[in-house]
């Protein structure tokens, strides 16, 4: 896959996204009036509310890119097959050791939630990119698999994970 495929593939996922989120704010406006006058403003999010993602419209194989608190969130709808390469892998091969499943929630590995900001120098990967259909950052070529975890190159520790829980089997709220 190309830098410029998997960038077009990440601009499309996050415009539906947005266009998701504030048909959601609309109609919960209409539904709760008095509500939804409680919840939190723009600048309230942006200086770190939580935010709540509806994954139903995220396909097997898609990630797609949240912002929380001004960074950019990867959601990664992994398919069986990734699953299975991220938890079978040989942990003493890794950089830095940490299992598949204290990465996901419980029950729930099909997602995996990470912070998109690489741990060399902060630039933002590439989503579905490098030999493990992971991660790859384009500014000094550090590899992540499925999993955020750093594979090769000079980023020195896995991909940081956010806060965040499971609201419901397809909803999660971060921060
Ligand atoms: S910032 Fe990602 S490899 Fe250097």
């Amino acid at each position: 896959m190309t830098a410029t495929s998997s960038a077009g593939h990440t601009r499309r996922d996050f415009l539906y996204i947005a266009t998701g989120a504030v048909g959601a704010v609309g109609a919960a406006a209409v539904a709760v009036p008095l509500i939804s006058q409680m919840n939190p403003d723009a600048s309230t999010i942006a200086a770190g509310a939580p935010i709540e993602v509806d994954l139903s419209p995220v396909a097997e194989g898609q990630v797609i890119k949240v912002f929380w608190r001004g960074k950019p969130i990867f959601v990664n709808h992994r398919t069986k097959k990734q699953i299975e390469e991220a938890v079978n892998v040989n942990l003493a091969s890794l950089p830095d050791p940490q299992p598949d499943s204290a990465r996901v929630k419980e029950g729930h590995a099909n997602f995996q939630v990470l912070i998109g900001i690489c741990t060399h120098l902060g630039c933002i990967p590439i989503a579905h990119s490098g030999p493990y259909d992971g991660y790859f950052c384009p500014c000094h070529g550090s590899v992540y698999d499925t999993s955020g975890r750093i594979r090769s190159g000079p980023a020195p520790t896995n991909l940081a994970l956010p806060p965040y829980q499971f609201v419901s089997d397809t909803k999660i709220r971060i921060g």
